[in-house]
């Protein structure tokens, strides 16, 4: 099968990349660049020994999109291409919603005129509302809580329409949670530009001596260590997780929802101690005051996905520090 993967060059679409190539499948890449760089494409191929073809261009971009998806005779797209962010997002709401919803319609949009039916779509635990104790299923009610999650849930409730106004489409949404980790060769992992949001990408900066300390922030939650608790998926695991979805789809039109996570939470003191053991030293950290928006805990139930996909996860959080140490300490400053 070829396969359109939007955002490729990204975290997660290479190492999805990754994935489709070892299913013997063909991805091709569309990526502006605008939050990676062209030097993935090789370490895709020296992982795989197979090099995609790459196209830098913009999703928003309607007449590169038709040419793409007729010369390459794409028959399915996986659609990673967006801005994550959460606090740009509240400062630079159209930017995102441009990018985000405007992009995704653009793209649905090429893939109706092209005879394009099935989509793979990365939306985010970030749409559920805050009102349920976890585990969060597909049902949990939505309410995100800031642009990025309603850009999210936007396009989610696009593709529900499409689906609904075309019996012959195929639009899956995967709602990831804590997406972390490398690919276990060191060649690839997140590369964030500036200070990161994110906690594993910060404890991994602290770990090659890029950043002082971790900061903690809140000590004092509603869980057993008093840390902010998530549920942390493996990069590869997630990789893993859109290949079923797309062998799923392909073969059943309709609209679609999986959670993607382990169905475990893990504190932020947890990770730290992980990550400690991986990198072979205790590293520093400080308690900070709570992040505005921070909920206590939460994690996936991730049957769904079980029970449809037969996918799970097969990695530890040990595994997620270790293959990030390993990218990390090979790779100090990121893809060259
Ligand atoms: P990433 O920033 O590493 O990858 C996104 C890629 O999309 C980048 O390479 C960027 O250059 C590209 N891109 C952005 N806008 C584009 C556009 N208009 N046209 C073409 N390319 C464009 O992010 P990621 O972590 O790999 O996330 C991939 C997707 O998964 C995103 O949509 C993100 O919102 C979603 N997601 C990520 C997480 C996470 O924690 N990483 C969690 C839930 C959902
Ligand atoms: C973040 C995003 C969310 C996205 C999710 C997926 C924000 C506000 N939310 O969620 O939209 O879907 O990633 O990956 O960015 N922490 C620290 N110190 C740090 C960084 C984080 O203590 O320097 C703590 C946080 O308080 C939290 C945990 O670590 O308890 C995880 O934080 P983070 O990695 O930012 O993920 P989320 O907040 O869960």
């Amino acid at each position: 099968m070829k396969i359109l993967v939007t955002g490729g060059t990204g975290y997660i679409g290479s190492h999805t990349c990754v994935q489709l190539i070892d299913k013997g499948w063909q991805p091709v890449i569309l990526d502006s660049l605008v939050n990676s760089k062209v030097s993935v494409i090789d370490r895709i191929e020296s992982i795989t020994g197979h090099r995609p073809p790459f196209i830098q261009g913009d999703v928003r971009d309607a007449d590169l999109l038709g040419k793409l998806l007729l010369e390459h005779g794409i028959e399915a797209v996986i659609h990673f291409a967006g801005l994550k962010a959460v606090g740009e997002s509240v400062a630079q709401p159209l930017r995102y919603y441009d990018n985000n919803v405007h992009g995704s319609v653009v793209l649905m949009q090429v893939m109706q005129q092209c005879g394009v039916k099935t989509m793979v779509f990365s939306s985010s635990a970030t749409v559920y509302g805050h009102s349920s104790a976890p585990p969060w299923n597909e049902q949990v009610p939505t309410s995100p809580a800031n642009p990025y999650g309603r850009s999210k849930l936007m396009v989610d409730h696009i593709m529900a329409d499409v689906a609904a106004a075309d019996a012959t489409c195929a639009m899956t949404s995967l709602r990831y949670f804590n997406p972390v980790g490398a690919h276990p060769s060191g060649q690839m992992g997140e590369d964030p530009q500036g200070v990161p949001n994110n906690l594993m990408p910060y404890l991994s900066q602290v770990a090659v001596g890029r950043r002082e300390a971790l900061q903690i922030y809140g000590k004092d939650y509603n869980t057993p260590d008093g840390t902010g608790v998530r549920d942390y998926i493996h990069v590869n695991d997630l990789a893993k997780g859109h290949v079923a979805a797309l062998a799923y789809s392909h073969e059943r039109p309709g609209h679609h929802v999986f959670n993607l996570g382990s169905g475990i939470g893990h504190s932020v003191l947890d990770m730290l101690h992980a990550f400690g053991k991986a990198c072979g030293r205790d590293l520093p950290y400080n308690f900070a005051p709570r992040r505005s928006g921070d909920l206590d805990a939460y994690w996936a139930d991730p049957q769904h996905a079980l029970n449809t996909l037969g996918w799970q996860v097969e990695k530890t959080i040990d595994d997620m520090c270790q293959d990030t140490w390993r990218w990390q300490s090979q790779n100090p400053n990121g893809y060259p």
